[in-house]
């Protein structure tokens, strides 16, 4: 709790532009609960993280400024929510590493994403990708959060910050808070255009697959266009059909629309002209984030000083937690 509120934290990482759906799966989500009084919202760019995957330096520091620009372009408010930089606050770090003498070897090789991504970068299976839910725990467990709205593919991680924590307080008695998974307003789960079997993602091989949030209308209309489809001509909302759903479910989620309704509007109509129809209304869904984004990051000045005020800010919570972690597990305290 910070001043009576709960807290929620979330992040993502800075590995490249954001995709469509990382847009309306989470933070179109988190803006909802920018007027939400009774929480304090903390959301890390989570650089740290994103070496664990190697990286070109420039593209990183390129990608980091321009997630934490998107935040506040999507409309999160930087006075109201906490955003930093994880690399900004060395007190994750530290904590990752004493957690790390907590966390078992079986647990962390039983994780799905690690053994997903081991098979993906064969030549790269580094000790960070195997401790990267570790890092997660410390992220969260630091600013003692209640909620965490995560996707299903990292609720596995959760789980295991919620061991961690458990065994922690378990052994020094009640130092953390162990924290939920938050659903709120189930995000829109958004698959990709080229394999609807798949989820969008920013790091899909084929580019056709991702609508990426500084995507220029031209490009988004493409990409609609080239969207795999079935051969069945008719539009209706089904499982059998996933990439006709995942394009109703993209129109769904940026016009507010029930499936029954966009499938009625849309009747009689062929799949090119609701390509068409979804191409539009995602472009000028994203067409005002993408002009504050541009203000943004031409703003250096601005961008500069909300990196310090919230990375302060940010550092105040975690290293509060971080004194009372090495008081427990028993380092010396530096004399004053
Ligand atoms: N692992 C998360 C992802 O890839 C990002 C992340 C890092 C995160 N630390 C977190 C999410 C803490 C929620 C809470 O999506």
């Amino acid at each position: 709790m910070i001043d009576g509120k709960k807290v929620l934290l979330s992040g993502m990482q800075s590995t490249g532009i954001i995709t469509l759906g990382n847009y309306l799966g989470a933070l179109k989500n988190w803006v909802d609960l920018n007027d939400d009084e009774s929480v304090q919202c903390f959301y890390a760019v989570m650089d740290l993280h994103s070496i664990t995957v190697r990286q070109d330096p420039a593209t990183l520091r390129k990608n980091g400024r321009t997630l934490y620009a998107l935040y506040i372009a999507a409309g999160l408010d930087p006075e109201k929510n906490c955003l930093f930089f994880q690399s900004h606050v060395p007190a994750h770090a530290q904590l990752a590493w004493i957690l790390n003498c907590y966390t078992y070897m079986g647990e962390m090789s039983r994780m799905t994403q690690f053994k997903d991504k081991s098979a993906k970068h064969a030549d790269n299976i580094n000790t960070g990708l195997f401790t990267y839910p570790v890092l997660m725990a410390a992220d969260i467990l630091l600013y003692q959060a209640d909620m965490v709205p995560v996707g299903k593919d990292q609720l596995q991680h959760l789980e295991i910050a919620r061991d961690i924590a458990g065994r922690f307080n378990g052994i020094y008695g009640d130092v953390f808070t162990i924290p939920e998974a938050y659903m709120g307003k189930s995000g829109a789960k958004i698959m990709s255009l080229q394999d609807p079997t798949k989820k969008m993602s920013k790091s899909d091989e084929n580019p056709n697959g991702s609508i990426l949030l500084l995507d220029d209308t031209d490009t988004i209309m493409r990409k609609f266009k080239r969207a795999i489809t079935d051969s069945d001509g008719f539009i209706a909302y089904s499982e059998d059909k996933p990439g006709i759903k995942n394009l109703i479910d993209i129109y769904d989620a940026v016009t507010g629309n029930t499936p029954e309704q966009t499938v009625a509007e849309f009747d009689g109509k062929g799949y090119g002209d609701f390509k068409m129809a979804v191409g539009e209304a995602v472009a000028s869904t994203l067409k005002p984030v993408q002009d504050e984004y541009a203000r943004l990051i031409a703003d250096k000045t601005y961008l500069d000083s909300m990196m310090k005020e919230n990375a302060a800010k940010a550092s105040y919570y975690a290293n509060k937690t971080l004194r009372k972690v090495y008081k427990k597990v028993g380092f010396i305290e530096l004399p004053r």
